[in-house]
């Protein structure tokens, strides 16, 4: 920080003037107190923006922004880049000009395309003022670290034809920065900017076309996302979030849990502990409004029922007094049926039966009857979106992955079993849970475990990746963006007539 204030202030004091300054010291502290001041807007506006999420490397908070976190996109991994001010290894030789068309356009100083892995789209919106201030950060707010990242992006044909970014940006991107609409409060404005752009909420919300672009009547109606499913978040009351009060949702991006509701884990945890928890309590609950406002979509069938999970006729799941003992009764029978081998032993070695497994793994902290603690510091499976969706990514993935989250009030964690259960019985658990606690419908293969555990069902255009398909792919691409290119010169020209 010493290093990074004085370079600023040298930056912004050239030659022989520092000394007048020095001397002056009265002045000198004004001068770093602007700079301040506006270096801690520019780590307000990152952390808003989550660049740590993808380039710092999880677990690593001493290599800040040096990248090398591999992001499994459905067409590959792609690599995320040292952003730190090195001049050799990062972006230290940029101006302000080259960063903003970097994380506005996806284009780097050398005419680089990036993958929309770096959510430039959300980003283009991000106002002049607002990316000085980043830039201002990432300059001097952030330690260089020379070094480059210790993979590299290498994706197969076509997908590492960088140039083929250029006609998806020219058919899915506007290069258009935000600006309040007529009418539009103040709030709901910010909201708006803070959702749309900064915390780029549809990167992982908004459903993806055949193209990985943003299916724009659908936005943040749902989606799949690496084995996970990030619920449809649109004001519908019953697959969405109109339920749930402002103050749930707040309390939600802050601390990433709230009780009868759901907890977040996987990648929305990333995001509460890397983003959502620094935010002011203004700027989340002008997000609140905001997300209040968007049109509600029904959504696709793997959205959540509403609050606390219910069946097709609306009726929540109720808890059940009798839940404990008939768990009890199902594990006392299971016993009874295991071969004595088994019996002996207290892991339970590839045995799949759900309620035993359940009994043995889970009951410790979510209870035998599935309620979980009293204080809800262990959740009540009855009242969980993981439980009750019609999908079960996101319960099957809790199991697999556990959860690890630092929030505003506090770190929890639950256990991962994706290293010591098999497929098998992942589902075994899995349908036991949704069975007593959840959403009966669901019914968990271990062919589905398997997938999920592999990071999720592969779109078409990863499906169709390789050297057969390439060509007419290119082809529809480049033919698509000439229509668009078309349409938008016609569009200019008939704006220009009027
Ligand atoms: C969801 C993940 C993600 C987030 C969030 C993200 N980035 Fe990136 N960024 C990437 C990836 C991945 C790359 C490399 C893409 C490639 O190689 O095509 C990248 C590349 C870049 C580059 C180009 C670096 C170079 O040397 O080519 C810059 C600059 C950059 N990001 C800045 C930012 C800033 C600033 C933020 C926050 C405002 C941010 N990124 C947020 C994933 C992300
Ligand atoms: C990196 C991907 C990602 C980003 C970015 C993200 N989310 Fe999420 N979100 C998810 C996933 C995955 C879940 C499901 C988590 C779970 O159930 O454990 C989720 C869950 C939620 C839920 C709970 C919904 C329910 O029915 O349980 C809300 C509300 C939510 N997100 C709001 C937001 C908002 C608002 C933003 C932007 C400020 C945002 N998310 C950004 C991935 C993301
Ligand atoms: C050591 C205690 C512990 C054990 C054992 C445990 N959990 Fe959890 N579980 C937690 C905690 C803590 C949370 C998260 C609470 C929070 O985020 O506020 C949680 C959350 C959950 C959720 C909600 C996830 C979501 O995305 O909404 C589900 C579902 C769940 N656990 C199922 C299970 C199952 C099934 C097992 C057994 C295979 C299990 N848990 C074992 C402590 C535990």
């Amino acid at each position: 920080m010493e290093t990074s204030v004085f370079s600023l202030r040298r930056r912004l004091v050239p030659g022989g003037l520092a000394l007048l300054l020095a001397m002056l010291a009265g002045q000198a502290e004004a001068a770093d107190g602007v700079s301040q001041a506006s270096l801690s807007r520019g780590e307000y506006l990152a952390r808003a923006a989550d660049c740590a999420a993808c380039h710092t490397p999880p677990d690593h908070e001493e290599d800040a922004f040096g990248g090398g976190y591999v992001i499994a996109s459905p067409l590959g991994d792609i690599v995320s880049s040292n952003i730190t001010p090195s001049e050799q290894f990062g972006i230290g030789g940029w101006s302000e000009a080259e960063f903003a068309r970097a994380v506005r356009e996806g284009v780097t100083p050398a005419g680089t395309h990036l993958y929309p892995a770096m959510p430039y789209d959300a980003y283009s919106g991000i106002t002049d003022e607002d990316m000085r201030a980043l830039y201002g950060y990432f300059m001097d707010g952030v330690a260089p670290i020379d070094r480059a990242p210790r993979r590299h992006t290498d994706l197969a044909f076509p997908f590492n034809q960088r140039w083929l970014m250029a006609a998806w940006n020219l058919l899915f991107t506007d290069d258009e920065r935000f600006a309040v609409r007529e009418g539009e409060s103040h709030v709901l404005a910010r909201g708006r900017y803070l959702v749309d752009n900064l915390a780029h909420c549809g990167t992982c919300h908004t459903p993806r076309n055949v193209f990985m672009a943003p299916e724009e009547d659908e936005y943040l109606a749902g989606a799949p996302l690496g084995g996970w499913y990030a619920p449809n978040i649109t004001a519908d009351e019953t697959n969405g979030i109109g339920g749930w009060r402002d103050q749930e949702l707040v309390d939600y991006l802050k601390n990433g849990h709230v009780t009868g509701k759901g907890v977040a884990a996987g990648p929305m945890a990333e995001a509460v502990e890397n983003s959502f928890r620094f935010l002011d309590d203004d700027d989340l609950h002008a997000m609140a409004d905001y997300l209040k406002s968007v049109p509600a979509v029904a959504g696709s069938t793997h959205t959540p029922p509403q609050e606390g999970g219910g069946d097709a006729s609306g009726e929540p799941y109720a808890f059940q007094d009798d839940s404990a003992d008939k768990t009890k009764r199902a594990v006392r029978q299971a016993r009874r049926a295991l071969p004595e081998v088994m019996a002996d032993r207290s892991d339970f070695a590839g045995m799949t039966d759900g309620a035993l497994l359940y009994e043995s793994s889970c009951a410790s902290c979510h209870q035998l009857n599935g309620a979980g603690t009293e204080d809800h510091y262990y959740p009540s499976l009855y009242h969980s979106s993981a439980t009750a969706a019609s999908s079960p990514n996101n319960l099957v993935m809790t199991v697999l992955k556990g959860i690890d989250r630092r929030g505003a009030d506090g770190e929890i964690a639950m256990p991962a079993f994706g290293r010591d259960y098999s497929d098998e019985q992942v589902a075994a658990v899995v349908n036991f849970v949704a069975d007593r606690f959840g959403n009966p419908a669901l019914d968990v293969t271990a062919q589905r475990v398997a997938t999920l555990r592999a990071g999720g069902d592969k779109p078409l255009l990863a499906t169709l990746g390789g050297w057969l398909v390439a060509i007419p792919v290119v082809a529809v691409v480049v033919l698509l963006a000439m229509v668009r290119w078309r349409r938008r010169r016609r569009r200019t020209a008939a704006l220009a007539r009027r």
